[in-house]
């Protein structure tokens, strides 16, 4: 089966973190409107119920979305790991994720277990695909030898200010592509003025600059915003192709090696 984040429109998806109550509505609302129907949500975030009612009130057909689900790492366990996969569904209103991950590396511990979890979460049919969130490359790599079924993505921070070399070549190695996380650093790209002059030779804005380098890296995007404006220009980024010669100048800004998720997660690793 061929990778879904690469069918339809599903390469740029609506992330929801930290979205909650009428700003959750109202984004989802305006991201639908322009085209989104990829959308990223984890029981982390708190808010699976309220995508869920959102996105029933608009009545989208279920065979256009894509939604990614996220399971919390205190739910990697024989005991909770199913159940709570359930409950997501619920709340979501779906009878199986399109996407389900696992949010987080287990502390200090060996994947194998949660990545058996995920996988009996797949063949029960509680998922159309399976994959990871906040891998290392070493954990890509065990991870091929744990599990039978593909997995379709490694979500990670990815953007222009931090090098992720290693963990694009451990894509490239171990069939597992990335998808990106914090796609514009939170805003931190916005200071750099190199995105605005190549806008200008482009006709785009810096953000759409910064999303058009991490497409043509290979890594499907997740960007969250609140305004209309952004969110539109967000989702317009497939009608023109950075040269090579720009992508390289972009590429010099990972010497800069800002990292917007950082060590404060007690579930993150020793990153590459
Ligand atoms: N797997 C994980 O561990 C993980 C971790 C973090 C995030 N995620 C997912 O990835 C999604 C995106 O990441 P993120 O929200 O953390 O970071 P992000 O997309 O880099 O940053 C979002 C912030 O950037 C601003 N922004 C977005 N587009 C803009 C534009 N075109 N121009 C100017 N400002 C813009 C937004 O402000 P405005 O509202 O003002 O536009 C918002 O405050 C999340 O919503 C979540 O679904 C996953």
């Amino acid at each position: 089966m061929r990778n879904i984040y690469f069918q339809k429109t599903y390469q740029r998806a609506f992330g929801t973190y930290p979205l909650k109550g009428a700003e959750l509505v109202s984004a989802l609302e305006s991201a639908v409107a322009v085209g989104y129907r990829a959308i990223d949500t984890a029981q982390m975030y708190g808010n699976e119920s309220e995508v869920g009612e959102a996105l029933a009130a608009l009545k989208i057909p279920r065979d256009e979305l894509c939604i990614t689900a996220k399971v919390h790492p205190d739910n990697f366990s024989e005991e909770k790991f199913i159940p709570s996969v359930e409950g997501s569904l619920r709340a979501l209103r779906l009878d199986r994720a399109d996407v389900l991950l696992l949010h987080w590396p287990p502390i200090g511990g060996d994947v194998a277990p949660s990545l058996r979890l995920l996988e009996r979460a797949g063949k029960a049919g509680l998922a159309s695909f399976i994959g990871v969130s906040n891998y290392t490359a070493a954990m890509m790599r065990r991870a091929r030898e744990i599990v039978e079924t593909p997995l379709v993505v490694n979500q990670v921070e990815f953007h222009p200010l931090l090098d992720q070399s290693v963990l694009l070549a451990a894509a490239t190695e171990t069939g597992i592509p990335l998808a990106s996380y914090c796609s514009v650093a939170r805003g931190e790209v916005f200071k750099h003025a190199l995105f605005g002059e190549i806008a200008r030779d482009y006709g785009e804005t810096a953000g759409q600059i910064v999303l058009r380098w991490i497409l043509q890296k290979g890594v499907p995007i997740n960007t969250m915003s609140t305004k209309p404006a952004n969110i539109a220009a967000n989702f317009d980024v497939m009608d023109f192709t950075l040269s090579s010669v720009d992508m390289a100048r972009i590429d010099r800004l990972a010497a800069i090696g800002h990292r917007v998720v950082g060590s404060r997660i007690p579930w993150a690793p020793e990153w590459d």
